[in-house]
């Protein structure tokens, strides 16, 4: 697809990225209407591993708060340190290019309308007024869960403030730097016992229509419809106005990204016909063989044993690990680790099997073998296993598949979280490409919270596509890597 490493290296050599052309890290609108946070202190529960990788199916509706603590803990700045302002997600290149919005009726503390999430100055900034869910349930035929849902939120992407330093291969990071903010917004909903779904199936340029974005500039990527009430929303009278309000920086079209451009293009949906089609192809695509697991069971930490810190304090404490020392993780903090990750996650698109298949390169686990795995994953009990592929000491080949990188060979275990691709754009067309970018980025994401819930580090790697698919050889025939996650012991 084109976004692979040039030559192999991290930064296309014949486009150097200097630190003077790093992006401003905020879209930042001028003179509309705010509504400022009011978060407060971290709350001290439920336990970040009761929420992480599970869905509410309570039918109420968020108020302000509750929407301001979701807002604040998937994308929000939750610290400074010397200056340097740490978001709740980790992102590539802390570039932090990904946009929310939410789409709203009136609910308890906020007026009905569409707003942009402001991350620097912890506030809603209001584009339009009034009730527009209609519009985002008509640009996704009709979804049902928008329609019934008091809040949605809108993922975009202004790419270029990626782009401009990873150049094609920020398409991936589209999806991936989503897929971390957006783990831990699942996490925070079940935490607050609301409903929530991921929504992949709309028009792209309806979407941005309503928010009044350019969508080959600002890319919308997801829908995310918050809560649910009996009453769907009813339709506004009259036709949606155009808007066009001022924000900063623009690139004043000085950047051009051809390659992201017609990925984009190719995997967007031009009409309302053509989102129910996808749905219902989607759908109706049988599940396939159950996975047995007939491997090494894995047993994961008894309840009575798991770590008990909240969700929120979890996301305040995370940061990338940026060493590791040698030292080895417990086999049932790795098994209660994946047992989080490895979820299947509430889509417009749904079969119950995830696209994402996983391996691991294991360094240093107690009581495991080092080598490489396969993990297993099955609806029933028991539900993961490790298939063992090969034994032996891959410190070095670990580090080289990570574009070279020690954290690699330091970790006590890289997961490869990968994806059958042309399996699945046979079944999802070419927007397929998306959902398996994104499903590996919300398993990646639940995988680094699970880890800081459970005391130790981790850090999403890049990696050299080519050759972790050569070292896996045909274990992991037709995959392709889609996230790379190092879990490790955090060097002080
Ligand atoms: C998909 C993804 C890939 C990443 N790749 C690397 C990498 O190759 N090397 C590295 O040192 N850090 C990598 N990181 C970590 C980011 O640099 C880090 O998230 C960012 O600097 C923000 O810091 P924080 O996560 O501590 O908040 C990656 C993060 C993500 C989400």
């Amino acid at each position: 697809m084109g976004t692979q490493h040039p030559d192999g290296v991290l930064l296309d050599s014949r486009r150097p990225y200097l630190p003077s052309m790093r992006p401003a890290l905020y879209k930042e609108y001028k003179d509309l209407p705010s509504v400022a946070f009011q978060i407060g202190a971290a709350a001290g529960e439920p336990s970040a591993l009761a929420a992480i990788g599970s869905f509410s199916d309570e039918e109420r509706a968020p108020d302000l708060n509750t929407l301001e603590r979701i807002l604040h803990y998937s994308a929000g700045i939750t610290k400074k340190i010397r200056g340097y302002a740490f978001r709740a997600a980790a992102c590539t290149g802390a570039l932090y290019h990904i946009e929310l919005y939410v789409v709203c009726g009136k609910i308890s503390g906020l007026d009905a309308g569409v707003y942009h999430f402001d991350p620097k100055g912890s506030q809603l900034l209001r584009l339009r007024e009034g009730d527009h869910r209609t519009a985002l349930a008509e640009a996704s035929a009709g979804n049902e869960t928008v329609l019934h849902a008091p809040v949605t939120i809108v993922y975009t992407d202004v790419y270029w403030r990626n782009a401009i330093k990873y150049q094609a291969r920020a398409y991936r990071h589209s999806f991936w730097d989503s897929g971390t903010i957006l783990a831990n917004m699942l996490a925070m909903v079940k935490s607050l016992s609301l409903r929530a779904t991921v929504v992949m199936g709309f028009v792209d340029k309806d979407v941005a229509y309503l928010l009044g974005i350019d969508p080959m500039e600002e890319l919308p990527l997801a829908l995310v419809p918050l809560g649910a009430e009996a009453a769907p929303a009813q339709k506004a009278g009259s036709k949606l106005a155009e808007i066009d309000p001022d924000w900063e920086p623009k690139t004043n079209g000085r950047l051009e990204f051809p390659v992201v451009s017609r990925i984009h293009q190719e995997t967007s949906l031009t009409n309302p016909d053509s989102v129910s089609a996808w749905v219902q192809a989607s759908t109706s695509k049988s599940e396939g063989p159950k996975t047995q697991v007939n491997g090494l069971h894995l047993n994961t930490l008894p309840d009575s044993a798991l770590p008990k810190d909240s969700l929120e304090r979890v996301i305040e404490g995370r940061g990338s690990s940026r060493a590791f020392s040698r030292d080895p993780i417990t086999l049932d903090r790795l098994a209660t680790l994946l047992d989080r990750s490895i979820r299947p996650i509430r889509t417009d698109y749904r079969r119950l099997k995830a696209l994402a298949q996983t391996y691991i390169i294991v360094n240093a686990v107690e009581s495991l073998a080092p080598g490489v795995y396969q993990v297993l994953v099955s609806s029933e009990e028991p539900r993961l296993g490790l298939h063992r592929i090969r034994l032996g000491e891959f410190r070095s080949r670990a580090a080289h598949l990570a574009l070279n990188q020690a954290l690699g060979g330091d970790a006590a275990v890289n997961i490869y979280y990968m994806s059958d691709l042309v399996e699945t754009l046979r079944t999802y067309g070419e927007r397929g490409y998306r959902l398996a970018q994104l499903e590996a980025a919300v398993m990646a994401g639940w995988g680094y919270l699970a880890a800081y819930a459970l005391g130790v580090g981790a850090t999403g790697l890049t990696f050299l596509d080519g050759l972790v698919e050569d070292f896996l050889g045909d274990s992991a025939d037709g995959l392709k890597v889609m996230f790379l996650l190092a879990v490790g012991v955090p060097r002080k």
